[in-house]
């Protein structure tokens, strides 16, 4: 009797369907349960004669054992599913997915840091300058004289209001009058600063944006970009501003590049000069981003003019330095080959596409 009813409670037992949360409730009430079937047959142990109760004991031990393991078995299925099962079970697994977009850098970061890491390896550290600036910085400390006409040259955006206004107000001498504010026309400025603050010797790169009132075109804009440079010391020669030059621009574009500098004139450097190298659009053969002259500029350069020493009160008898300011844009465009300046700040996401991604 005891022994049928076990047979059929462990055919039961092994047949049970654990296959979700109902059927794992309904087997731990059934079978495991302090009122399951189990339980019952254990109840009537005290029924089997004494000779036999020892080997149905162990019988009935066994299969508790055995139903409890298949319970845990199932529920630990079941709930490593639970954890892998998809949280909306409606959304469709096998659409296309979104490809994730990552930015890339836009080629004015790129060279500009690459222009910076050049410098850096001949002990220039950077510097920064404010891009609104007063005149002192932009034009008097500079050697530019009031009045002259290398001032209109520079295209010069005011700005107006507090501090910077244009209007003089209750000033009565013509030299009083305050200077209005500007947005500094290139990044010498920060030669200034530097010099006023800096204890000497004095080995800055000084990269910045910069502002000038131009219309806007392929080879023109309201506002770019330049990288700044300035060495003083004492016995600071033209032939090492040449050197640094030769260098960098060696660095950048290769030792093939032909690099020439053209007698020029800047307010705050004696002598001066302009630094042009190789059109790379048309390798010198002739194009119209060179003027059909095979020669592109990349900026400006010279030695620090004694008058802008002395007025960040460094004695132009005991030292002397060499200064550069290169525009970026004009070497990203030879560099990567691009034509239009507008390129830069239109954010073409097809033109910005090209570039290193992040
Ligand atoms: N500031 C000049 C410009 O924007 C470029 C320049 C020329 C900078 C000569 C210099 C320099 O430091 O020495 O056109």
């Amino acid at each position: 009797m005891m022994q049928e009813s076990i047979a059929a409670l462990t055919a039961e037992i092994t047949k049970a369907e654990l296959n979700n949360p109902a059927e794992l409730d309904a087997f731990r009430i059934n079978y495991l349960g302090r009122k399951g079937r189990l339980a019952d047959l254990f109840d009537q142990l005290k029924t089997v004669p004494a000779e036999e109760k020892r080997a149905v004991g162990q019988q009935l031990n066994a299969l508790k054992q055995q139903a409890q393991a298949r319970f845990d078995e199932a529920q630990q299925a079941a709930e490593a599913a639970a954890d892998n099962a998809p949280a909306n079970p409606d959304f469709d697994y096998t659409l296309p997915v979104v490809p994730h977009a990552l930015g890339t850098r836009h080629p004015l970061s790129l060279v500009r840091e690459e222009m910076l890491r050049v410098f850096a390896r001949i002990g220039f550290a950077v510097a920064e300058g404010p891009e609104i600036e007063d005149d002192w910085h932009n034009f008097t400390a500079l050697n530019f004289p009031e009045n002259h006409p290398a001032r209109d040259m520079q295209d010069t955006f005011f700005v107006a209001g507090e501090g910077g206004g244009m209007v003089s107000s209750g000033v009565t001498s013509e030299s009083e009058t305050p200077k209005p504010h500007l947005l500094r026309t290139h990044t010498s400025t920060v030669q200034v600063r530097v010099m006023e603050t800096e204890p000497l010797p004095i080995r800055r790169v000084m990269p910045g944006r910069v502002f000038r009132n131009e219309a806007i075109s392929a080879r023109a804009h309201m506002m770019f970009h330049q990288v700044e440079g300035i060495f003083i010391d004492e016995g600071v020669s033209f032939a090492d501003l040449k050197q640094t030059v030769y260098y960098f621009v060696q660095e950048l574009f290769g030792q093939d590049i032909n690099i020439r500098f053209r007698p020029s004139f800047f307010p705050f450097t004696e002598p001066s000069a302009e630094i042009d190298i190789t059109c790379l659009i048309c390798k010198g053969a002739g194009c119209n981003i060179c003027k059909y002259s095979g020669w592109v500029e990349i900026g400006g350069c010279g030695m620090v003019d004694p008058a802008v020493l002395e007025n960040a009160k460094i004695d132009p008898e005991k030292y002397s330095g060499y200064a550069w300011g290169m525009g970026i844009e004009r070497i990203a465009m030879l560099k990567y080959q691009i034509k239009d300046l507008r390129l830069f700040t239109e954010n073409d996401l097809r033109f910005l596409r090209q570039f290193e991604a992040l």
